[in-house]
């Protein structure tokens, strides 16, 4: 058997934790062989809780799970870690945005980067999901320079999965049959959810999403801002935000980076930009299509860009490099 990876999960007596350790104990991310350390980390005042958490892993007697490390130490939680999934911050309430987030959370990602840079393996991939998770995600990067930013993501994929399903639930399929929509830009209102590359597949043919959905006026309005305000309506009815949902798509997006994307396939996940693709600014952490090959992402490139589709790509740069202007000068990084 291989040897175990170390895994790390942030915020782990929380509600997206609680939705998701499970899964990546019991093989759904990093493979069914493959023996994990869950390395556990949440704040001082949570320990109690998190103690519970551990007991009902310990409960679950699942044999790809070698060890458990519950702490609220930086030093012990980002020591040789393989993957570390970023979830703990304080999340967003009814009423508030994300931005109003930035300042609470964005020292959190400081000092995490930091951590990293201490005590993690220069290899370590880093999921981002706390909010605003790209520009945390950027904070986090920025704190670790010996850590490539390519090591660094956020996560879109929830964002992505939303997209595919309205457009699987409007055409009456179920969401695999559903491939290649794109996430643009920032997990936020502002982000941008293109379909014009996007493929569904009718009765084994791939047709044109435009073509199966038969809507242009939908695909082009409602349907872009219910997946926008997807989180806030989420939040609105559950008084909480996303968990069940964010965790899915954690395991997605981790088991793509780990094993790599289906063929022909790509997905959305935010990542850095050099400047070289799509005039995207560089320097930021921005939602891009990509493949996954040997744990290394590629941005899909050549795809053509309308009119349409422009302006909302720099809509949403716009907003990221504003948030990221702004949490560099909170933190000075
Ligand atoms: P939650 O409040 O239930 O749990 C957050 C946990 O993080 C708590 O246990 C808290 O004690 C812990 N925490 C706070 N500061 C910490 C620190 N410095 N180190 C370690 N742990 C810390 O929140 P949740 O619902 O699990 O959401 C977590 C985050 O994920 C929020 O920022 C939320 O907005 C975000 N989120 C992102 C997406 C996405 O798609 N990117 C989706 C859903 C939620
Ligand atoms: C979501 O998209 O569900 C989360 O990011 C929660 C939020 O603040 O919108």
């Amino acid at each position: 058997m291989a040897e175990p990876v170390r895994v790390l999960v942030t915020g782990a007596a929380g509600q997206i934790a609680y939705s998701l350790l499970y899964s990546i104990a019991k093989g759904d991310v990093f493979g069914k062989d493959q023996p994990i350390v869950l390395v556990l980390l949440d704040i001082a005042p949570m320990m109690p809780v998190l103690e519970g958490v551990v007991m009902e892993l310990q409960d679950c007697a699942l044999p790809l799970l070698r060890e458990v490390i519950p702490t609220d130490k930086g030093e012990v939680a980002f020591k040789d870690l393989d993957a570390a999934i970023l979830v703990g911050s304080m999340p967003r309430r009814d009423g508030m945005e994300r931005k109003d987030l930035l300042k609470a959370n964005v020292a959190i990602f400081k000092s995490q980067g930091e951590a990293l840079e201490k005590y993690a393996k220069k290899t370590v991939k880093v999921l981002v999901v706390g909010n605003p998770a790209n520009t945390n995600c950027l904070i986090a990067a920025k704190s670790a320079p010996s850590i490539p930013k390519e090591n660094f993501s956020c996560l879109t994929r929830l964002d992505h999965n939303r997209a595919c399903s309205q457009v699987a639930m409007r055409c009456g399929i179920s969401a695999e049959f559903v491939k290649n929509v794109i996430i643009w830009g920032n997990h936020s209102s502002t982000q941008y959810p293109d379909v014009h590359h996007c493929k569904v597949n009718v009765q084994g043919k791939d047709v044109v999403c435009f073509d199966a959905v038969k809507d242009e006026a939908w695909l082009k309005g409602d349907f872009i801002s219910t997946v926008q305000q997807r989180g806030a309506a989420v939040i609105k009815a559950r008084k909480l935000s996303s968990a069940m949902s964010a965790a899915k798509a954690i395991c997605d997006h981790m088991r793509d980076i780990w094993t790599g994307t289906q063929e022909g396939n790509f997905i959305s996940m935010g990542v850095y930009s050099t400047g070289n693709s799509y005039g995207v600014p560089e320097d930021l952490i921005y939602s891009f299509p990509v493949t996954i090959k040997d744990k290394t992402w590629k941005i899909v490139d050549g795809l053509a860009i309308n009119d349409f589709s422009r302006a909302k790509m720099d809509a949403t740069a716009a907003e990221l490099v504003e948030e990221r202007d702004t949490a560099v000068s909170f933190l000075g990084v």
